[in-house]
Parts: C-alpha cells; sequence; structure tokens
C-alpha cells in the first residue's frame, strides 16, 4: 500500500527520497521501451532519460542548460553557490578551464596519488591490529592529502574535521531531515573558515605554492582582469577538496569487492602495468550506485525521440540505469572488471562522473584524480592483508549516497 500511495502521486519528490536509486529503474520499466520517465520533481516538470543518444541530447547545450537548473537544497550543500556547475556557455568555460588546468594535469595527479598512498601507509601502520571503519578512514586521510596538495594550512585536527564536513555535505543533499541540515551546517562552516585562507593567499601567503588549488583560484582574473568573489572562490576549493574526499565511497565500495569476489584480489597482486587495477576502479565506478543522476533545463521546445519537452522542463540523465542497461553492457549486474580489458573502448560508455567532454561540457575534471587514487588504493587493500570481520554487508539502494550498512569495518593487520 505504500508503494501503491507513492506511485499515485503527481510529484515524484517523496518517492525517490523514500525509495532512494530503486525509484528510477521501477518506473523507467514502466514505459514502454524504456529509456523515458515524464514526472515532476521538486512542483516542476521533469523527464528523465536513459541510454548513448540521451548522454548526447543532456549533454549538448544547445538543449540543456545549468542555470537556475539547480536547487537551492543540492546548492546548499553540495556544490555551493555560484559553483562551476551552475554556469553555461562563455562563462562555464572560463571557470572550467581552471579546474582543468589544476586536476588533469598529469604531474598534479600523480603528486596527490603519492600523498595519498603515504598517508594510507602511515594511517594503517598507526591502527595495525585494529579494527577499524574503512570509509571513516579513508575519508581522513584522502582530506588530508588533498588539502595539503590544494594548498590549505593543515594539520590532523583539521584534516578531521574536514573529512566529517565533507562527508555530511555529499551525504546529505539527497535527503530531507537531519542529514540535510548537517550537510548545510558543514557547507557554511567550511565555506566561513576558507574565507581568511582566500584574503591570505591574495595578500601572499609565504610557503603558498604557485599551481596549488588555493593560489590559483584566489589569483584567477577574468577577461576584464577582475577576481573571483572570495566566497566563490571557497566555494571552487571545496569543489575539489569535498569530491576527492568523496572517493572514500568508491574505496568502500572497492573492499566490498575484494571481499565478495576474493579472486580479485589475485588478479591486482599479478598487476603488472596497472591496467588491471584501472579496469576494476572503472568496475567500481559502474557496478556500485553513487551519483544517481544529473541534468539540466531545457532552455528551449526540443524533441527527444519522438517525444516533446517543453522549454523549462528538468531534463535528467539516469546514471544508475544507464550502467545496469544490458541493451549496453554484457551481464551488467556482474562484477566484471575485465570487461574493460577485453573491450578498451567500453570506459568510453562509463558515466559515473557525467557523460561528453569535460573540456567543453560539465562532465567532472576530477575523473583521472578519481580512477588513480582508487586504482592505487585497491592495490594497497588487496596487498593489505586486512581480514573482514563479521558485519552488515548489505548495501541499501533506498539512500542516497548509499555505502554498507556497516560503512566497511576491517581489522588491519
Ligand atoms: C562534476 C561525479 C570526483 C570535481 C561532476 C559531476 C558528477 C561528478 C556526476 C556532474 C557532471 C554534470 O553536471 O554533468 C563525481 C564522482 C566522483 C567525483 C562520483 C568520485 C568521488 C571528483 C574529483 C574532483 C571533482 C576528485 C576534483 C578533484 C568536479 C567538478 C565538477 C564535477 C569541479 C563540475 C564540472 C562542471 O560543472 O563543469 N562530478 N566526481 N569530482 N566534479 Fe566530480
Amino acid at each position: 500500500t505504500v508503494a501503491r500511495f507513492l506511485r499515485s502521486l503527481p510529484d515524484s519528490t517523496l518517492p525517490l527520497a523514500v525509495r532512494g536509486y530503486s525509484w528510477l529503474p521501477d518506473r523507467m520499466s514502466d514505459v514502454h521501451g524504456g529509456g523515458v520517465l515524464r514526472t515532476r520533481v521538486l512542483g516542476q516538470p521533469a523527464i528523465f532519460l536513459r541510454g548513448p543518444e540521451a548522454v548526447d541530447f543532456v549533454y549538448d547545450e544547445d538543449h540543456v542548460v545549468r542555470r537556475e537548473a539547480l536547487p537551492g537544497p543540492v546548492l546548499d550543500t553540495l556544490f555551493g553557490r555560484g559553483a562551476v556547475h551552475t554556469l553555461d556557455g562563455e562563462s562555464h568555460r572560463v571557470r572550467k578551464g581552471i579546474f582543468l588546468g589544476l586536476l588533469m594535469d598529469e604531474r598534479g595527479v600523480a603528486d596527490l596519488q603519492g600523498r595519498v598512498v603515504a598517508g594510507w601507509r602511515e594511517w594503517t601502520a598507526r591502527h595495525s591490529g585494529e579494527e577499524v571503519v574503512l570509509f571513516d578512514g579513508v575519508a581522513e586521510v584522502l582530506a588530508a592529502a588533498v588539502s595539503e596538495w590544494a594548498g590549505l594550512p593543515c594539520s590532523d585536527a583539521s584534516a578531521a574535521g574536514t573529512a566529517r564536513d565533507c562527508v555530511a555535505m555529499v551525504d546529505g543533499f539527497a535527503t530531507p531531515g537531519p542529514r540535510h541540515f548537517r550537510a548545510r551546517r558543514a557547507r557554511r562552516e567550511q565555506e566561513a573558515s576558507l574565507l581568511p585562507v582566500v584574503e591570505h593567499a591574495r595578500t601572499g601567503r609565504p610557503g603558498l605554492a604557485d599551481g596549488s588549488a588555493v593560489a590559483v583560484l584566489a589569483r584567477h582574473r577574468d577577461a576584464a582582469g577582475l577576481p573571483l568573489a572570495p566566497h566563490t572562490v571557497a566555494v571552487e576549493i571545496l569543489n575539489v577538496v569535498r569530491p576527492t574526499v568523496a572517493i572514500a565511497w568508491f574505496v568502500a565500495f572497492a573492499a566490498h569487492a575484494l571481499h565478495r569476489w576474493p579472486d580479485q584480489r589475485i588478479a591486482l597482486l599479478t598487476d603488472e602495468d596497472g591496467s588491471r587495477a584501472r579496469a576494476f576502479a572503472h568496475e567500481v565506478r559502474r557496478f556500485y550506485p553513487f551519483a544517481p543522476f544529473v541534468g539540466g533545463l531545457a532552455w528551449r521546445d526540443a524533441a527527444w525521440r519522438g517525444q516533446r519537452i517543453k522549454a523549462g522542463t528538468m531534463v535528467l540523465l539516469d546514471i544508475f540505469g544507464h550502467h545496469r542497461d544490458p541493451a549496453q553492457w554484457d551481464h551488467p549486474r556482474r562484477f566484471d572488471p575485465d570487461r574493460f580489458l577485453r573491450e578498451p573502448g567500453a570506459v568510453h560508455r562509463l558515466i559515473p562522473q557525467g557523460g561528453g567532454d569535460p573540456a567543453t561540457g560539465h562532465r567532472c575534471p576530477g575523473e583521472d584524480i578519481t580512477v588513480t587514487v582508487l586504482a592505487a588504493l585497491s592495490t594497497e587493500l588487496a596487498s593489505l592483508g586486512h581480514t573482514v570481520p563479521h558485519q552488515d554487508l548489505r548495501i541499501p539502494l533506498s539512500r542516497v549516497p548509499t555505502l554498507p550498512r556497516s560503512g566497511m569495518r576491517i581489522r588491519l593487520p
């Protein structure tokens, strides 16, 4: 009866909040042929699309724009007001250029990876013999590494606070109630604590590396020679730090996969050139649920596969369903990293961090970092020699974002 009641509602916000990742697949399968669902979200008309053509449609700025597309509750938790995610056209390209330069530079990515692995080894040694919650520990390791790398003043205590706040921002964006209010508070406090850091970077903080995210964002000048507003700099620094901490979700899933399919451990231990570790990281990003969908607003009347889409409609791309679509993946419910070795082109069908081209559209500029760090920590996990105590490893699909219920507890050697 609850299910029937939820289905009877004209607006999908509540069913989505209650059913999480499982809501859309059920509703999509209602529609003949699949791939389209019309509904309302937050009171607005919305259409959900799925499939490769849908990716092209959603990432075409001629159809879908971002301004005024992201709801306030998502901005005040996950992304921040004035973030790159909310920009279109030339202003997006200029701002995005800063991120591409910071995040897609090979040496910079390798530097961050080195810091993460060093922090991980130090953390596993410090807690040797203990039973720990992997998700919490990795979030702290990532927060410390990315804070230093980005040019933030950092101590153990501040890294723990940064990890807690970044996790809260991600954990609370898609839900009403206490988790959401924790997310809002975390963002407010992090933004406030970054304002003096921005000021200091502008007045010449000694020792701040020129190429670091803090220095580059704080000292950026636009075409008219104007700097970004200090609040915008704080928001964008968090758009580097927060999603790096969020890699902890994937690391917890990687540990889950290694536990469930022990052969994968052997594959990683015999990896000679890093290709298996990367394939494993890709499969973790495909198989486990994280970002449920992305999208924006149709800015003019358009049509997609004969479906009329009126200007002002929210157009959403089903990420979770895309990765389980049998039309695109052989045995999508099978955890099979080798699919990326058998067919190297398969990686181009992945959209866990958005689709299209990061240089021209909104696709995540942090994919190199994510894959590199996740592959490195998966390899570390494979050789760690930990045990997995009895615990609740179920991954509830009603919760967005989700995790193994236990947070993935492990006993360190
Ligand atoms: C955008 C997912 C890691 C920085 C995005 C988008 C998604 C996403 C779904 C939106 C794409 C769109 O709007 O079309 C993820 C996931 C990650 C991750 C699941 C793994 C934890 C990272 C990392 C960084 C980063 C490590 C930076 C170090 C960004 C930025 C954008 C973005 C700046 C905005 C791009 C734009 O609007 O042009 N990410 N991301 N992300 N991500 Fe990531």
